[in-house]
């Protein structure tokens, strides 16, 4: 992929930039958690983008994306936004940057990826996080690692209209090889967690569907959440998240808000819970929990959050058919992925038996992904 962008990169500005690089994520527990306050589970992996970057004295940008060959050049003023929805998160990143005070100028860049796109990894966050590192580095701004992931979220929020929470743009700047990392969204207090299961594997099955509307859909589970706090808030003024809400809580309120946002609040309160199960969990090497807690979530997010679809719905109950250890559908849902904790001498059998049910049922294939625990955003040499 180097190679692929640094000739492009010559044949279109005669020269060659530095190279910066950001992942895609995985997160093995705690989904829809994070614009609660609660705590997630994500870890970067060895799938990202790309981009060689040149200052180049001008206040335009002179973008390339190669794997859509196409070519975009913008102002950095609030109305030069591009109407390219992949310029759009460059755009923004650039915009966040200024707005927060930070001077920057145009530069050129060509870039690339290997994330699948709507497969649930965040290839969005991906390439904001890529971005923002490299300005960060190449204008010596100083901003530090936090504000940089925010910068990313703040671009989802306002250039392309997903109310999403941090841990995205978290596990693309803070993700480090062969950790996961636990955060708790409300203090920002993280730890990285080596994970290296013996004996088990995890593995991505990816349904290859992405369904309609999904940003309008999660805004909804995101007010839905919201307004169930708001309620509990009421009797109990120390809950500012739904993560700060007991189950009983949300009992005494339970008349007064729809049966529609007490069904997402108690998904929500269940699984904060299970992220710190699944943590202790793995301190005792207990990975037949790890897996029942995923079991768990997959039943929250497809009855009570819905946000699983039939084909992700599908993939989980093979898993389970076969003896998986753990699966569940992964990210925001809508289409994307399950993630899968695999006993390795399951692994073939399982993949095979997923790939045959899942063609004769809906007529294509599933992609399937081995998960590697790599590094975050940083500057390649
Ligand atoms: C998307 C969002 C994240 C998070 C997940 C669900 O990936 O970008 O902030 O809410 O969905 O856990």
């Amino acid at each position: 992929m180097k190679a692929r962008i640094s000739e492009k990169f010559r044949t279109l500005f005669g020269h060659d930039g530095d190279f910066f690089a950001s992942a895609g994520r995985i997160n093995l527990i705690g989904e829809h958690t994070d614009y609660n306050g609660g705590y997630v589970f994500p870890g970067a992996i060895d799938k990202g983008i790309m981009a060689e970057i040149e200052l180049n004295g001008s206040d335009r940008v002179h973008a390339y994306s190669l794997d859509l060959d196409e070519y975009v050049e913008f102002g950095l003023k609030e109305e030069d936004a591009p109407s390219q929805s992949w310029a759009r998160y460059i755009f923004g990143v650039c915009r966040e940057i200024i707005k927060r005070g930070g001077q920057i100028g145009g530069f050129n860049t060509v870039f690339a990826g290997d994330v699948p796109l709507g497969a649930g990894m965040s290839s969005s966050a991906a390439l904001e996080s890529t971005f923002a590192f490299a300005l960060n580095f190449l204008y010596d701004l100083g901003i530090d690692k936090f504000e940089l992931a925010r910068i990313g979220q703040a671009t989802e929020h306002n250039y392309c209209g997903v109310k999403c929470g941090i841990m995205d743009q978290f596990a693309s700047i803070f993700g480090r090889k062969g950790n996961l990392m636990r955060l708790d969204c409300k203090t920002m207090e993280y730890k990285y967690y080596p994970f290296d299961p013996k004996g088990y594997r995890l593995v991505l099955l990816d349904s290859v569907v992405k369904h309609e509307l999904a940003s309008s859909a999660y805004n909804k589970r995101r007010e839905s959440c919201e307004r169930a706090a708001a309620a509990i808030r009421h009797n109990h003024p120390e809950v500012e998240f739904l993560r700060d809400a007991r189950k009983e809580w949300l009992e005494e309120v339970r008349t007064v808000i729809s049966e529609e946002d007490y069904r997402r609040a108690e998904y929500v309160i269940g699984e904060v819970q299970r992220v710190l199960d699944v943590c202790d969990a793995l301190e005792r090497g207990d990975y037949e929990t790890v897996g029942k807690k995923m079991y768990e979530t997959h039943y929250g997010m497809s009855r009570l959050y819905e946000v699983s679809c039939e084909e992700l719905d599908f993939l989980n109950d093979i898993a389970k058919e076969c003896g998986v250890t753990g699966s569940r559908v992964m990210g925001g849902g809508f289409g994307g992925c399950t993630i899968n904790l695999v006993k390795n001498e399951l692994h073939d059998e399982f993949i095979a038996r997923a790939i045959e049910a899942f063609k004769e049922k809906f007529g294509h294939e599933p992609k399937v992904y081995d998960v590697v625990i790599s590094d975050g955003a940083r500057k390649l040499e």
